[in-house]
């Protein structure tokens, strides 16, 4: 079938965090392969890799510098294969991730197009003169806090880099830069690779008059609409699917920061031959300011509600014209039952109604590793970050510039640093938790230090663990028809309040209610519906009265209706 992605679940796998095989303190492929039937079990089918490619490691790999080799550390390019076919043995897919926005700065091409302008790898990125007091050609600014441009002595002119210094980024308007890249995805797909996570793709075309920013307060650098979404950039991906995407059965996800409802469509409406799906970043922005300085780390309190909004919006204005990645964490979010929920008393019931809520959507739902054993955020001293983004963020936000304090900056990073997602995932009770029987001061980023963690062996071995619930809503996913692509989807609001959250998936005559509450009291809301048999439900089930239906504190459930 080739749309089977729709059908689908992924699973992500952040590889140095995931299995550690070899006993550096790493994870790497034979980690994964060893791990392969636990995945099997759960059900997925298809697994996202996190770059794995050569790379300095400047940002986790999203820096790379050779993409036809694995990174040592991560094991050999016959781990690669050996991955992909062992995979392939237990009915998983493997999806690759494609980081072509920018590469490393120690990737071949850049190294020679530093070199000089008549280099012949002199416009695989973006060079720019100083402006006429020597500074940035604009006043565009990094993901990772300060100017998008660096300087560079060598060549005597700027580059851009949307991220860290060691990522400049490649010039797309460059025809022989696309073939390359083309070329680099073709080598992987030949080796049996299913798809690609896409990095960043929307930022892949820029605004070649490179306008500044209009200055709308007192800062230097901004970061904004010319950072994606760019002139020519359904023009390049369209032209990535003629030439290398319609040549194979595989899937796509392009991470599109930026983008409304509307693009999405432009990506992933069928007709268009671009991707399949996009991560959108909506929902993840709810719970910051707007438009502060401080960006992600100006904390806006959690509101469901609004939640509620940008799903409902993104599942009615995709239905029939596009398709959703439905996720709730990856390796850049933190837990969200950290985030958006409660990790102590409830952590079972609120990762489950999480769970029930985003694998009842219209979309291919992505469970990111550990999400399915409840993992929580960890909170570490501040100089104990292992993440770029923390490390340049403190120093421009907090020391430099002052706009944030460092106890502000501090829960921020408690509640928001990637770094949450990234402490290496919990197997059993064995040293590291089973991630790796290197010495923990070798690990090279510490585990969650939490006692009573949740850990892989302790919710299979739980009959009504969250571990037994996903793996069960990947299943009945699989054998409803409502809840598959068909299955259209209608919110059903309770008032204007925040639980319970419930919506209605039909395909043909089968119709589900699906209803959540995560709430400490019990809900009742008006609702025509009548939940008959329940299909799938955890705590007390919901029960119908005179046109309205309670739903008990903690429980969720799909119901025939
Ligand atoms: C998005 C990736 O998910 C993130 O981890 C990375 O830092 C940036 N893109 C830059 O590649």
């Amino acid at each position: 079938m080739k749309d089977w992605w729709k059908n689908s679940v992924v699973y992500q796998i952040y590889p140095r965090s995931f299995k550690d095989s070899n006993g550096d303190g790493f994870g790497d492929l034979r980690g994964i392969i060893e791990k392969l039937p636990y995945l099997q079990n759960l059900g997925i089918d298809v697994i996202w890799l996190s770059p794995v490619f050569d790379s300095p490691q400047d940002d986790n790999g999203y820096d790379i510098s050779d993409y036809r080799k694995i990174y040592a550390g991560f094991g050999s390019n016959e781990d690669m294969d050996e991955l992909i076919q062992k995979a392939h043995e237990h009915g998983i897919k493997i999806v690759l991730d494609l980081v072509v926005n920018h590469t490393s700065d120690e990737h071949a091409w850049f190294v020679e197009s530093r070199k000089s302008k008549d280099s012949k790898y002199s416009d695989y990125y973006i060079w720019k003169d100083p402006k006429a007091d020597g500074s940035e050609p604009n006043n565009w600014g990094s993901s990772f806090c300060g100017s998008a441009w660096e300087y560079d002595e060598e060549r005597g002119q700027y580059y851009l880099h949307f991220y860290s210094r060691k990522q400049p980024d490649l010039n797309w308007e460059n025809e022989t830069v696309r073939k390359e890249i083309y070329d680099l995805m073709k080598f992987w797909m030949d080796k049996g690779a299913d798809g690609w996570r896409m990095d960043v793709i929307a930022s892949i075309s820029k605004d070649q008059s490179f306008p500044d920013y209009p200055k709308t307060d007192g800062r230097k650098y901004y970061t904004g609409k010319y950072h994606s979404n760019g002139p020519r950039l359904h023009e390049f991906i369209h032209e990535m699917n003629r030439e290398v995407l319609s040549k194979y059965d595989c899937m796509t996800v392009g991470e599109a920061p930026g983008s409304t409802p509307e693009v999405a469509r432009l990506f992933t409406d069928p007709e268009r031959e671009e991707l399949n799906m996009i991560f959108t970043f909506e929902h993840m922005n709810i719970d910051r300011i707007p438009g502060s300085v401080n960006r992600k780390w100006a904390l806006k309190p959690f509101d469901l509600r609004e939640l509620k909004r940008v799903m409902t919006q993104w599942q009615n204005k995709l239905y029939g014209k596009g398709w959703n990645a439905l996720y709730f964490e990856n390796h850049d979010q933190p837990r969200v039952i950290s985030r958006w929920g409660n990790d102590t008393t409830y952590r079972e019931e609120c990762a489950k109604a999480y769970a029930t809520v985003l694998h009842g959507m219209q979309g291919t739902p992505y469970v990111y590793q550990g999400e399915e054993i409840g993992m929580t955020n960890v909170q570490f001293p501040l100089d104990e970050y292992e993440d770029i983004e923390v490390r340049n963020a403190y120093q421009d936000l907090v020391i430099k510039n002052k706009t944030i304090s460092e106890d502000d900056f501090r829960k921020a990073v408690w509640n928001k640093s990637r770094d949450n997602a990234r402490v290496p995932m919990q197997w059993d009770d064995s040293t590291n938790a089973g991630f790796s029987s290197a010495p923990a001061s070798d690990l090279y980023i510490a585990m969650d230090p939490d006692k009573d963690r949740p850990t892989a062996k302790k919710e299979m071995a739980a009959p009504d663990s969250l571990y037994h619930e996903v793996k069960k809503l990947i299943r009945i996913r699989q054998s409803h028809k409502a809840l598959q692509s068909r299955g259209k989807i209608t919110f059903v609001y309770a008032e204007k309040n925040a639980y319970p959250l419930a919506y209605i998936r039909e395909a043909g005559d089968e119709k589900i209610l699906v209803i959540i509450n995560a709430a400490a009291e019990a809900k009742t809301f008006a609702c025509d519906a009548e939940p008959k048999e329940a299909i799938y439900n955890f705590g007390a089930a919901a029960e119908a009265k005179n046109g309205k239906i309670t739903v008990p504190a903690q429980s969720a459930g799909f119901y025939r209706i």
